[in-house]
């Protein structure tokens, strides 16, 4: 897809459609001149309505589509993923969008970008294998330039993360997804490392051998770096996204309606930061950032770990496994020991975790967690600042160190799971233990569960049903803000 800014709709090249985005009928006026008298009848039917309203001018304009409505961002957003889906309906493959104002372009951009994501992968018949529009023009001052260039970033590396996760996970192997990050991001200057079984085993990462015990498939454990010459951190900042690529729940298998079938969305977390760490290295941002994305599946089989098996992790501890299907926190625990030699300023966890995130917040709003301590209080903030400017929004659960209790194992260091209450904040405590040291000295960390938002089972706004990307837009705003 290409993206270009024109200054105005008077640059345009001709198109299949263009379209008009109007707050009210003040700001439709201008619009006469290009037009005729005509079209103040079709602003005013889009501004009276809800709906997308097709205008045919006489000349050789092409179709003028009107859409009502852009007041904050995230209006913007909606308004311009409206635009996609009314372009979509009539396979347009060339667009001119001319947005409201110019600080709204790029949020009009982005919504557009998004709303026109559709995967055609499997689809054999050659009517549902368009693939949404090929050029757009968007019209904005030489000033919303920089904001365009972010919109189409944030919304590619989000279409990318969500074509990540909809493929079938039979495809979606753990050296599979390596071999497409290590596409996606050498494509953009990024270092990608993909460990073979043999380096995991090397590193004793236990908990990520445990749950790919009962897989036909290796593990991998994926490790990218964007290493800029003159970055703002002394010390790294680190991404972990948890990658399994199909949870059946093990040996504690799930019931398959409504809970398994959807399950290929369990690599989501790992799909977000692979989505985010290409953002960064796209906007070419002055952070040193590395993340770290632990694969497997987790399957029942002849040698799949068991309730009561005690597993050494990579950090030393040890854990009874009393649920198979409590199988994330085990790869995650494994990457976030992995994380503390690289001294790191702080790292953001993202997974798919808990059901029980679903039920406390349900599907459009992520959990977030930190540890106590220095700098908490910021941390949260920082999160939900950029929550909040990408429509990607996040709330506080508490981490009180008396939840931690509830792992308490009779015959290991912990157990893998907490029992019935608060079982995402257990689900995160069981995390924050492998944050620490030894010396029980932790690096800053954040937790972020985004099983409800990550994944849709109706489509709503700019997200499609399937995977939604949650939280690509998030981490690359809040790097974004952090380089300055
Ligand atoms: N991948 C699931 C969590 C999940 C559930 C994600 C629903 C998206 C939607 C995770 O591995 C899991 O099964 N967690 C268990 C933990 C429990 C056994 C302590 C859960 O939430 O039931
Ligand atoms: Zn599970
Ligand atoms: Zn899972």
């Amino acid at each position: 897809m290409t993206v270009t800014r024109i200054d105005n709709l008077a640059a345009a090249q001709p198109a299949d459609f263009t379209v008009l985005f109007v707050k009210n009928e003040a700001a439709g006026e201008k619009f006469v001149e290009t037009f005729g008298e005509t079209i103040r009848g079709a602003i005013s039917d889009a501004l009276s309505s809800d709906v997308v309203v097709s205008f045919y001018a006489d000349g050789s304009n092409g179709r003028i589509a009107i859409v009502h409505g852009e007041g904050t961002m995230e209006e913007a957003r909606l308004a311009g993923a409206k635009a996609a889906k009314h372009v979509a309906a009539q396979k347009g493959d060339s667009v001119v969008l001319v947005p409201c104002c110019d600080n709204k372009s790029g949020a009009t951009l982005e919504g557009f970008i998004l709303g026109s994501y559709r995967y055609t992968r499997y689809k054999t018949q050659e009517d549902a294998q368009w693939e949404g529009p090929k050029s757009i023009q968007v019209v904005g001052g030489e000033a919303a330039s920089e904001k365009i260039k972010v919109a189409q970033i944030f919304a590619e590396s989000t279409n990318l993360a969500r074509d990540f996760v909809n493929r079938s996970p039979d495809e979606t192997t753990p050296q599979g997804l390596g071999v497409l990050t290590k596409e996606a991001g050498e494509a953009v200057g990024l270092s990608v490392d993909v460990w073979s079984k043999a380096q995991i085993e090397e590193e004793g990462m236990g908990g990520l051998l445990a749950v790919n015990r009962g897989s036909i498939d290796h593990p991998a454990f994926i490790v990218m770096e964007h290493k800029p010459a003159d970055p703002v951190n002394e010390q790294p900042i680190m991404f972990v996204g948890k990658a399994v690529t199909f949870d059946t729940g093990g040996l504690s298998l799930k019931p398959t309606k409504d809970s398994m079938d959807h399950m290929k969305m369990d690599m989501s977390g790992g799909a977000v930061v692979i989505g985010a760490t290409v953002a960064a290295a796209r906007m070419n941002l002055p952070i040193h950032l590395i993340t770290l994305v632990p694969s497997t599946d987790n399957r029942p089989g002849q040698l799949a770990y068991v309730p009561g098996d005690v597993i050494r992790m990579h950090s030393g501890a040890t854990v009874e496994v009393l649920n198979t299907d409590a199988e994330g926190r085990m790869i995650l625990a494994d990457a976030l020991s992995y994380a503390q030699r690289f001294k790191p300023q702080f790292v953001v966890d993202v997974a798919t975790l808990t059901g029980a995130q679903v039920v406390a917040l349900g599907s459009r709003v992520a959990a977030v967690m930190t540890n106590e301590g220095e700098g908490s209080t910021e941390r949260i903030e920082m999160m939900k600042t950029a929550g909040e400017a990408t429509g990607d929004l996040v709330a506080e659960l508490p981490a009180f160190a008396f939840y931690k209790e509830q792992l308490e194992s009779d015959v290991a260091d912990l157990k893998n799971v907490g029992g019935r209450e608060a079982g995402t904040i257990t689900a995160g405590k069981f995390l924050e233990h492998f944050t620490a040291d030894a010396d029980g000295n932790a690096y800053p960390w954040i937790h972020m569960d985004i099983a409800g938002p990550a994944f849709g089972h109706t489509e709503r706004g700019y997200h499609p049903k399937g995977s939604t990307g949650f939280g690509v837009r998030l981490l690359a705003e809040m790097l974004r803000t952090i380089a300055g």
